[in-house]
């Protein structure tokens, strides 16, 4: 397990579990790397990890997909993540009264 991230408010080890166990059955790397990639911020990544989660029947909370962004986020995409999502443990209740800032696709 990665511990590097335990410190800030969502856990990149266990996101990379959670992602490993549900979503490389589609895609790998590729996806997230692609010259045409969706993902345009850290909330964008945000939003296409809920908008997959939904898609395969929406079993993750929001704590699971804080955890499985910061581990994409980190391992392909690198987008500053702002405090509001990492600065602290409140991170999730703080950013949810963000969300209608998001961009869904
Ligand atoms: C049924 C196959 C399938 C599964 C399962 C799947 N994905 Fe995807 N995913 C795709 C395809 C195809 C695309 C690219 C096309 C699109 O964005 O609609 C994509 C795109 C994405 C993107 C956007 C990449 C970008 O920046 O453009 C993210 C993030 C993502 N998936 C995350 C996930 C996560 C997290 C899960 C697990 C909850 C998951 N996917 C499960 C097929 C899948």
């Amino acid at each position: 397990m990665c511990v590097m991230a335990s410190a800030l408010g969502a856990d990149a080890g266990r996101g990379r579990l959670l992602y490993e166990a549900r979503c490389t059955v589609c895609h790998g790397t590729s996806v997230h790397l692609r010259e045409t990639r969706k993902a345009r911020s850290f909330e964008g990544v945000r939003a296409q990890v809920e908008r997959w989660n939904a898609e395969l029947g929406g079993a993750w909370s929001a704590d699971d997909i804080d955890d499985v962004t910061m581990y994409v986020n980190n391992r392909y995409y690198f987008f500053p993540c702002p405090d509001s999502a990492c600065g602290s443990e409140q991170a999730s209740t703080r950013r949810n009264s963000k969300q209608s800032r998001v961009d869904r696709q």
